[in-house]
């Protein structure tokens, strides 16, 4: 019988924390997170000043996995830990709750995709308390370092969320305007002194002719409309006002004295210009941009960035919800952007780098949107060059793969060099995290290169770099000699 760890701290404690499963040494001291996991989430509490004490701290399943995979559980074993779960927590009434990585998070909150919900300040309606989701430390210790600070950031939110009620943020999200009502709303939008905008397109060409579906637009902090173009497959106006409304998008978009605003604004900007023949006037800040002068090292993301910059919890699931939904989902993006910007403001202005965005970065946007849509003018003496190259690696490191396995081994194969990795030679299977299957992949091999030193896993890595290039760049096919 697996030795079961209890949960540990306060009944009474504000914060209750969720992982997955046990490890080795929790197992051995018979306490949740006392490893390396552990070391993470001491740190993490202790910079963002949440004392251990004023957390429970419990996990989704109270024994070890087999193999550490907690996929190996069947439905039945985890189930019975959920409910073992809920009655804890039910019995503690916590103030937040703190799923740490994606089992947890399904297990409270029923949905997945910890990267996405992370920061987010949600509710719950079963434990009637605040749910703050973050990644887990284990995820944070296996090479994502680049989480640590943002892991840090969301410790912080639930410290200064605790004692507050809960109190969403209220978007007002204009939709379903007919053609004499978008008309005004546009005409009423040229008064604007900033402007976001946000396209939802077909997917693009190369040359960059997606078509818009959907056209969001926000001047003010919590209020933003969204205009349809698309009705499924159908266009949602005739020819004529279709006309009519690209027309005042033009004149909307065009006016100088308007300061736009849009999150990778090169995209929309390209499309725009490239398939409509509008090209924004007075761009001001693309909030893309702004992120990466404001935080170079953090994602970029527009739902990244909107959990450091406003309090709207993840929506991006909206889009696919049909109906009226993608046009929330189009005028909440709008929406975010405007705030985005307004709340960068006085951060780019505290680390005078306003400067730095308007001169460095923000010039070179309609450079980069050109060079987008022209493409970039290939040099094929160079390209032939660095595909013999190329080719001459390959041969050489597949020679040297070959020796060091004593067979032939096809680095692209993933069954075949499970094979190879975990039966012929014996190492430890590595699992992936999102599928619980058995993985290849360079995590995999990076993890096995550091405790079994091999030059076949820098070899196997090399391989496949050398192919990616070769597909993504040298074999892409040329518009009029350019790359797209
Ligand atoms: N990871 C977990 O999810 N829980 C623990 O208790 C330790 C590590």
């Amino acid at each position: 019988m697996a030795k079961e760890v209890p949960f540990d701290g306060p009944k009474d404690a504000p914060y209750y924390l969720i992982g997955e499963a046990p490890g080795r040494q929790e197992v051995e001291k018979g306490k949740p997170f006392v490893g390396g996991a552990g070391n993470i989430l001491r740190k993490l509490l202790s910079e963002s000043g949440i004392g251990r004490v004023e957390c429970r701290i419990a996990n989704v399943m109270r024994i070890k996995p087999p193999k550490n995979n907690f996929n190996i559980f069947s439905q039945h074993e985890v189930e019975a830990g959920i409910e073992y779960l809920k009655r804890d927590i039910g019995e503690c009434s916590p103030k937040v709750l703190v799923p740490l990585g994606n089992h947890a998070l399904k297990a409270v909150y029923g949905v997945t995709g910890i990267t996405n919900w992370r920061g987010s300040i949600l509710w719950s309606d079963e434990f009637k308390c605040k749910v703050i989701p973050t990644v887990h430390p284990s995820f944070i210790q296996g090479g994502n370092w680049e989480y640590a600070p943002i892991s840090r950031f969301d410790f912080s939110l639930m410290r200064e969320e605790v004692d507050k009620p809960f109190d969403p943020p209220l978007y007002n999200l204009r939709t379903g305007m007919t053609f004499g009502e978008t008309i005004q709303e546009i005409d009423r939008l040229k008064q604007s002194e900033y402007l976001a905008f946000d396209l939802e397109t077909t997917r693009a060409q190369a040359g960059g002719n997606a078509i818009i579906t959907a056209v969001g637009f926000s001047d003010e902090l919590g209020y933003a409309c969204s205009i349809p173009f698309m009705k499924g497959l159908q266009s949602a106006w005739t020819a004529r006002e279709e006309f009519r409304i690209l027309d005042a998008i033009k004149e909307l978009l065009e006016t100088p004295s308007i300061k736009v605003i849009a999150h990778n604004s090169q995209f929309d900007m390209g499309v725009l210009a490239y398939t409509y023949g509008i090209c924004v006037a007075n761009l001001w800040r693309d909030t893309m941009c702004v992120a990466h002068v404001l935080h170079p090292e953090l994602p970029k993301a527009l739902a990244f960035v909107r959990s450091l910059y406003t309090k709207q919890p993840y929506y991006d699931h909206w889009s696919s919800l049909g109906g009226d939904w993608f046009l929330r989902y189009n005028a909440m993006d709008a929406a975010m952007a405007f705030e985005i910007a307004m709340n960068m403001e006085p951060r780019l202005e505290a680390l005078e780098l306003t400067t730095v965005y308007d001169k460095l970065v923000g010039n070179l946007i309609p450079v980069l949107m050109g060079m987008q849509i022209r493409g970039m003018k290939v040099d094929d003496t160079k390209r032939d060059a660095a595909r013999k190259f190329l080719e001459q690696e390959l041969i050489d490191t597949q020679h040297e793969l070959d020796a060091l396995a004593g067979e032939t081994v096809d680095a692209l194969s993933p069954k075949m060099l499970g094979n190879l990795l975990y039966n012929k030679m014996g190492l430890p299977t590595q699992f992936s995290k999102t599928t619980g299957k058995p993985t290849t992949n360079e995590a995999a091999l990076m993890k096995l290169s550091k405790k079994y030193p091999s030059k076949m896993f820098s070899c196997i890595i090399k391989i496949r770099g050398c192919r990616k290039t070769i597909s993504t760049y040298l074999d892409a096919s040329l518009v009029d000699g350019r790359m797209h």
